[in-house]
């Protein structure tokens, strides 16, 4: 299993839209096979389109607020010793966070293909966020489908939704969290494709909505790139991109542009949610080894029990708590182009407090479980290394938990 120079990564699936031959594909019901070549067939063409593309264009700087910042973390640096930090804020994207870039380019989408309803999945609240707007925007009626767990912990998001004129529909199936979101929305697409276009909120699903949020988050990269060229001069010689990992769209969209290089000068490590350090289950399905399952139209890496049924996951990230993970993924751990590790609920909330006190930065739960790796790798290495943490949501939305974990501190 071998990357290809020159090709998109998400382009390197077979015909059958498998990555490495193993993971992702279509397992869509019959219903649905039409809608998902429909929309294969739009998006392929719309992505060789100029004018489409100058329009995205147009959005992301516009509306979104891109270029959003680069910067060092002087004092997180100084206070860790050893290698630099620095940091893409990605969380100054309009709504405060990356899913703002697949919402826009899905409501696009929708457009042109002549919908008038759109509807999405969220577990943080920002997918879901991010769609409301980007419907409102785009003058569509948006349904949101979100667990009820996570309507409870994410309170501010929801709020959002409800103020940009979208319906939150209750997801109380399951563990009442992202992956149940996440069925509950196909399900309702099988049955209403006909007048409704569907935004997978990650890099996850059949592999036409990985194609979409790859396509949408990469916009990340190509900006971070020109930036490290710009503020060194040059690529320098060792990078490390740190970027937490739930479904994967931040992830993958902090590292495509960078995909050809060497991965001993830029390394990609993606950070899983633990979990608890106290509790058996976490939703790290890289880190700790899960089985090759079909969740959610696509095969990959996911937590399951010995009978192959999808296991309960638990993060203090509802954004992270989901037991699968992108077939961009599965591709990259195999090919060893990306390395996968995982930070426990406590190591992200003692990250956060690290951060928030040495800088004027308040990521969310998210990547604060990125920010837990650099703090323990920063001290191990020498100073011309340099650790980019990808900065990709606000912690806002987090300030109920932040609150009962923290008090004040
Ligand atoms: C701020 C933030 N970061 C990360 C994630 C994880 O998703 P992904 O791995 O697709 O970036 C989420 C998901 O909701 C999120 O809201």
């Amino acid at each position: 299993m071998k990357i290809r120079k020159n090709i998109p990564l998400i382009d390197q699936h077979d015909k059958f839209g498998f990555w490495g031959g193993k993971f992702g594909g279509n397992f869509v019901p019959e219903t649905l096979k039409k809608p998902v070549e429909d929309l294969t067939i739009l998006f392929e063409k719309l992505r060789k389109d100029k004018k489409f593309v100058k329009k995205r264009d147009f959005y992301f700087k516009n509306w979104v607020g891109s270029p959003t910042s680069f910067i060092k973390l002087e004092s997180l640096t100084k206070h860790l010793g050893g290698a630099q930090i620095w940091t893409k804020i990605v969380s100054e994207a309009n709504g405060g966070a990356h899913k703002i870039y697949n919402a826009t380019v899905h409501c696009l989408i929708a457009k042109r293909a002549g919908k008038k309803y759109i509807v999405g999945d969220t577990g943080a609240g920002y997918a879901g966020k991010m769609l409301s707007m980007a419907a409102k925007k785009f003058g569509l009626k948006c349904k949101i489908f979100m667990g009820a767990k996570d309507i409870k912990r994410q309170k501010p998001n929801c709020d959002a939704m409800k103020k940009n004129g979208a319906e939150i529909v209750p997801v109380y199936t399951g563990s009442q969290t992202l992956v149940d979101a996440v069925s509950e929305c196909m399900r309702y697409w099988v049955s209403n494709c006909d007048t409704t276009h569907m935004c997978v909120g990650s890099t996850v699903g059949p592999n036409i909505f990985v194609k979409i949020c790859g396509w949408s988050t990469s916009q990340i990269s190509r900006e971070l790139f020109l930036q490290i060229k710009q503020e060194f001069g040059t690529i320098p010689k060792k990078i490390k991109l740190l970027n937490c990992v739930g479904g994967g769209s931040s992830s993958f969209g902090f590292w495509n542009e960078f995909m050809h290089y060497d991965k001993r000068q830029i390394e990609f490590v993606g950070i899983e949610a633990g979990g608890p350090k106290k509790s058996k289950r976490h939703a790290a399905p890289l880190t700790y080894g899960s089985k090759i399952g079909i969740l959610h139209g696509a095969a990959q890496y996911v937590n399951q029990d010995t009978e192959g049924q999808i296991e309960e996951t638990e993060s203090i990230s509802a954004g992270l708590d989901y037991p699968g993970v992108s077939p961009l993924h599965c591709f990259l751990k195999d090919t060893k182009r990306a390395r996968y590790t995982a930070a426990t609920d406590e190591e992200a909330l003692n990250a956060y407090k690290l951060v928030t006190r040495c800088e004027n930065l308040n990521p969310s739960l998210e990547p604060s479980h990125a920010f837990a790796e650099a703090i323990k790798l920063a001290p191990k290495l020498s100073k011309n290394t340099i650790i980019i943490v990808n900065s990709c949501g606000d912690a806002h939305k987090d300030k109920d938990i932040l609150r009962q974990r923290l008090g004040k501190f």
